[in-house]
């Protein structure tokens, strides 16, 4: 089989890298995505998202005439998506079910260009199944061509699923280097989209069946969530023993067979937040261990906030005629993860907003945004320098480890009241 053109549906985080990396093999590739902006961006040369590197390669490819974006899908040898899988959730916030309207809408744009021996890879994080539903979605759109559920190893279309597991910061090498699980419908569609990943995956193409694929990296996720919540659960025990939890952790990792991960004020992002849900959905009674890992990782962040309003409460006892008002509290990070200026589902911004509703001033440090996001902006709401924010707080809530509070670790400390919700302070 051979991938002259290759067809990215989704330029985002994922999908952009991806097109970029196998621009640079010289491969003929169209980004495809409905947002318009994106797409000029893109054919300037330029890039919509943060990612370290991804300027250059992007620009490169651009210029020497190998990526192009558009917001229609056209012929090509393989399609990849690579569109949103988020969750929604009933009106009590419960039965988390994964929303996949937008792999169906994708799957119905790219159907139309379909032609025998066209290859479509599933890279979205998707639940068990997906893959199955978008073949029966294209085969839906197209009666005139065969696809694996019906005709196996005969069929015109292969169909695969290949999840990404990157890193933030570090997509562009990683998307290099590391091991891809390569799903196919049938074990040639496995083959073909190995052939497809090895144009520039370095690391090894590892073939297996469409469902495992999808499964293997819902369990990546739900491995390191069950693990955070584990050192969530046990930073909550320690409080309450009085142990330091971080030397705790610390010296139990000096076993050589136990690697306990680090407690934070709560699980963020679009992927170990969310993907776990999607084994919950599909087995309600025996992802026991699964859900409650969520619950516990999402009840984090109403533990960090009792903290703070403890504190606001010990201050008033300490000085009755005092208002809420009077009282500052500084918010360190507000961004999902350190060093980064992500928002998307940070619990560090859900505490500084209901720290905000306890009607004390609230001080944000977070040195990796210009501006306070929509829902923080309130009067008694700024964005602050850390310097500033120490020099005014009654009370110093650590939410994120960003580097830049690193270094200032003594000047933290040596503030009365400071709630170390990421071991800052060790
Ligand atoms: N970002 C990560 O670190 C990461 C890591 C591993 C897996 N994933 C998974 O990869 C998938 C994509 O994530 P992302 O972070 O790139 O999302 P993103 O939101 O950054 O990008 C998705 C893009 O798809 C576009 N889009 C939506 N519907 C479309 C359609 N019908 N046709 C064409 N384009 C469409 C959107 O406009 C957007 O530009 C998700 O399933 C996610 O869970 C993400």
């Amino acid at each position: 089989m051979e991938f002259n053109t290759i067809s990215m549906i989704g330029l985002g985080y994922i999908g952009l890298p991806t097109a970029a990396v196998f621009a640079s093999r010289r491969k003929q590739v169209i980004g495809v995505d409905i947002d318009q902006q994106a797409v000029d961006t893109i054919n300037r040369g330029e890039i919509h998202i943060v990612e370290p590197e991804l300027d250059m390669v992007v620009n490169a490819a651009v210029k020497e005439g190998y990526l192009r974006a558009t917001t229609q899908p056209e012929p090509a040898d393989a399609f990849l998506v690579a569109v949103p899988t988020p969750f929604h959730t009933d009106e009590n916030g419960q039965n988390h079910k994964a929303d996949l309207r937008y792999i169906k809408a994708a799957s119905e744009a790219l159907a139309e260009q379909l032609k025998p021996g066209n290859l479509v890879v599933l890279e979205s994080t998707s639940p068990v199944g997906a893959t199955e539903q978008m073949a029966e979605w294209l085969a839906a759109a197209r009666p005139d061509l065969t696809f694996p559920q019906t005709h196996g190893e005969a069929s015109d279309i292969r169909i695969a699923h290949c999840p990404e597991r990157v890193l933030p910061g570090h997509v562009v090498r990683e998307l290099v280097e590391n091991d891809r699980v390569i799903g196919g419908m049938t074990p040639k569609c496995a083959e073909a989209a190995c052939a497809l990943y090895k144009i520039v995956v370095e690391g090894e193409c590892i073939p297996t069946t469409a469902r495992t694929a999808e499964m293997a990296k819902l369990t990546e996720n739900s491995f390191r969530d069950v693990n955070i919540a584990f050192a969530n659960e046990l930073s909550i025990i320690c409080h309450e023993l009085d142990i330091n939890v971080w030397e705790l952790i610390s010296l139990a990792n000096r076993h050589p067979r136990v690697n306990i991960l680090t407690p934070g004020a709560g699980v963020g992002g679009h992927c170990i937040a969310v993907d776990p849900w999607f084994i919950v959905d599909a087995s309600p009674e025996h992802a026991r261990l699964i859900r409650t890992a969520r619950e516990v990782n999402d009840g984090k962040p109403e533990w960090v906030l009792s903290r703070v309003s403890e504190s606001l409460e010990a201050l008033h006892r300490d000085n009755p005629n005092a208002r809420r008002g009077d009282l500052t509290v500084a918010c360190l990070g507000v961004a999902f993860k350190p060093d980064i200026d992500d928002l998307r589902e940070s619990p560090a911004l859900g505490i500084t907003k209901k720290v905000a509703e306890l009607g004390c001033r609230v001080q944000v440090v977070e040195p990796n945004i210009q501006a306070l996001p929509e829902s923080l902006a309130q009067e008694h709401v700024e964005l602050a320098t850390l310097d500033e924010a120490l020099a005014q707080a009654d009370v110093v809530c650590v939410l994120v480890k960003h580097k830049s509070f690193m270094a200032q670790v003594d000047a933290i400390g040596g503030k009365r009241v400071v709630i170390d919700a990421v071991g800052l302070l060790g």
